[in-house]
């Protein structure tokens, strides 16, 4: 769904841990609205774990937080269900997944298909899955990266938006790789989030467009190096 310019698009962010993609977005959202008419609101923060730090943070920048424990439910469709009917009592524009560290099921990522977007820690559709700092470390890699792209059915593999390049260092372990690819995390995803608020980011037949034009199988890329 397209932003409408009566209304403000209405965002959603799920979390599961430490939150800080979901700081850099409401941060840049809270600086686009004093900044221009393009406002855009944050309406809820949700977490599938209690515990997460990142309830904290958004509740200190005055977020609406709510929980849904993900091991009280039976399945992961009866989980993901109650999840689509907390999200749509906030009745977003967009979906953002920062860190939300779920499966979801086809019912889910076809409900928000076009309105979904996630963010993973590398240049796909190289590494999807879990671990890719040491994954790309362990092949010799000279770069690595993060891409923010909207989310199909397909595990981390529906059409990229934007990419950062991170060179990999003689010196680097994953957490200093990781550490590296956070601070673009938090450039690039606030990046999509406004393209789409804006009504410039779309997706249309498994593919994403940026001012109607059909994006590149990387997406935007921000090359880091110097
Ligand atoms: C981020 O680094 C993000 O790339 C990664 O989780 C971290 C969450 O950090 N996402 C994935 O691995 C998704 N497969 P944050 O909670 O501080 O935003």
């Amino acid at each position: 769904m397209q932003a409408s310019e009566a209304e403000k698009p209405r965002i959603v962010v799920l979390i599961s841990g430490s939150g800080s993609n979901m700081v850099a977005i409401a941060e840049a959202v809270k600086a686009e609205v004093s900044d221009s008419d393009n406002e855009a609101e944050i309406v809820g923060v949700i977490s599938n774990r209690p515990n997460a730090e990142g309830l904290n943070k958004a509740q200190a920048l005055d977020l609406h937080t709510d929980i849904i424990d993900h091991t009280l439910y039976a399945s992961r469709e009866e989980f993901d269900h109650a999840l689509i009917r907390m999200i749509e009592d906030l009745k977003p524009d967009l979906v953002v997944l920062a860190g939300f560290m779920r499966i979801l099921t086809a019912d889910f990522t076809r409900y928000y298909e076009g309105r979904l977007l996630n963010i993973h820690p590398s240049l796909l559709p190289k590494y999807q899955g879990l671990n890719t700092h040491q994954r790309a470390l362990d092949a010799g890699d000279d770069i690595h990266g993060v891409t923010v792209h909207f989310v199909t059915e397909e595990l981390d593999g529906g059409p990229n938006a934007i990419q950062a390049i991170v060179p990999i260092l003689d010196i680097d372990n994953a957490q200093e790789l990781q550490k590296r690819i956070q601070v673009q995390e938090h450039i690039i995803y606030p990046i999509a989030v406004k393209w789409f608020c804006e009504g410039r980011l779309t997706m249309k037949g498994n593919q994403a467009l940026l001012d109607g034009k059909q994006l590149p199988t990387s997406g935007i890329q921000l090359d880091t190096r110097g």
